[in-house]
């Protein structure tokens, strides 16, 4: 029987952390079960920095961006050292089980945790990129996807009116889902993303011949894992001669009050990550696959996940 878990955020913060946040700490209560909240992710664990969590310290979060346990990205817990004294915090405050909210490194770092000292974990899919195996969306990505559109619809005033190429470049790590989705909702006319190799020499002919038939405004979106903006748009003038600006979007993606959509998906994993660990799983991440609940092994969820890149790079081209 569970007594008392953990729960800490790690890794970049992302839209729907604090929902996540209160719906486990507030799960978890519903069923008697006490909760530690681990501040700054990680790092507070090798630290001792932990506090027990009343259904009011969730209050007036639920539409809060950021994580109110904060999250670093923490090298020492990829030492030996580190995950013994993770762990020695572990024993010390009788944790029966975690709950790891993050992305694809904070689910490593909870998989080699298990591995090596057997601590229960269960990982909630946060992170703007997108970047877990075996599940649909990870929450805070459909907030980062809509930020970053309403960001390329004001820059497409620009472009239409001053008759302009631009270069927009959007986070992603090494993913392209932000890029490609935003490309495509925001009828963009081509993307460059680490998923799939890209001719520079083509996209500047088809600018070329466009100008020639009168097209002068284009939005190309760059995701930073396959090339940098300030780059591309460079070489574009060069190449063409016609007027560009790049435009870095950065870390506007990944703040910001969560849509409904990343609201929604947090509290709905929150609790059944509870329900799972009181359940005597572990090791699995809990997400949504075609619009159901799933479990994928740590070890799976880590793995690169796939997108269905030719079919949407079809369909933005064939749009455009
Ligand atoms: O993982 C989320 C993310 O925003 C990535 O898209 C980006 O590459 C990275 O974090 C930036 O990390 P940091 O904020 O540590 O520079």
């Amino acid at each position: 029987m569970m007594k008392r878990i953990a729960v800490l955020t790690t890794g970049g913060d992302a839209p729907g952390m604090n929902a996540a946040i209160r719906s486990v700490v507030r799960t978890a209560i519903y069923h008697n079960v006490e909760v530690l909240g681990v501040f700054h992710g990680w790092s507070g664990l090798i630290n001792e920095e932990l506090k027990l969590l009343d259904r009011r310290a969730v209050s007036g979060i639920i539409n809060q961006g950021g994580t109110i346990l904060r999250t670093t990205r923490c090298r020492e817990f990829h030492t030996e050292e580190g995950k013994q004294r993770a762990f020695e915090t572990i024993k010390r405050h009788a944790i029966d089980g975690m709950v790891v909210i993050g992305g694809n490194g904070s689910f490593a770092g909870a998989h080699e945790f298990f591995k090596r000292y057997n601590v229960r974990c269960i990982g909630v899919p946060a992170s703007i990129d997108n970047d877990i195996n075996g599940i649909d969306l990870t929450f805070g990505a459909d907030t980062a996807v809509n930020t970053a559109l309403s960001a390329i619809d004001n820059i497409r005033d620009t472009s239409t009116s001053m008759e302009r190429i631009f270069v927009i470049e959007v986070m992603g790590r090494n993913t392209g889902y932000i890029a490609l989705t935003v490309a495509l909702a925001g009828g963009c006319e081509d993307i460059i993303i680490p998923e799939r190799s890209y001719d520079l020499e083509a996209i500047c002919q088809d600018i070329a011949r466009g100008n020639a038939r009168g097209k002068a405004s284009w939005i190309i979106v760059v995701a930073e894992g396959a090339a940098s903006a300030t780059e591309i748009a460079r070489k574009i003038t060069d190449k063409t001669s016609l007027e560009t600006r790049p435009v870095v979007l950065g870390h506007i993606q990944r703040g910001g009050r969560p849509t409904a959509y990343s609201r929604e998906l947090a509290l709905r994993l929150g609790y059944e990550a509870v329900i799972r660990l009181l359940a005597g799983e572990y090791d699995e991440a809990v997400g949504i696959s075609g619009n159901k609940i799933v479990t994928v092994n740590l070890e799976l969820a880590i793995q690169k996940k796939s997108l269905d890149v030719e079919r949407i790079y079809k369909l933005i081209r064939i749009l455009t």
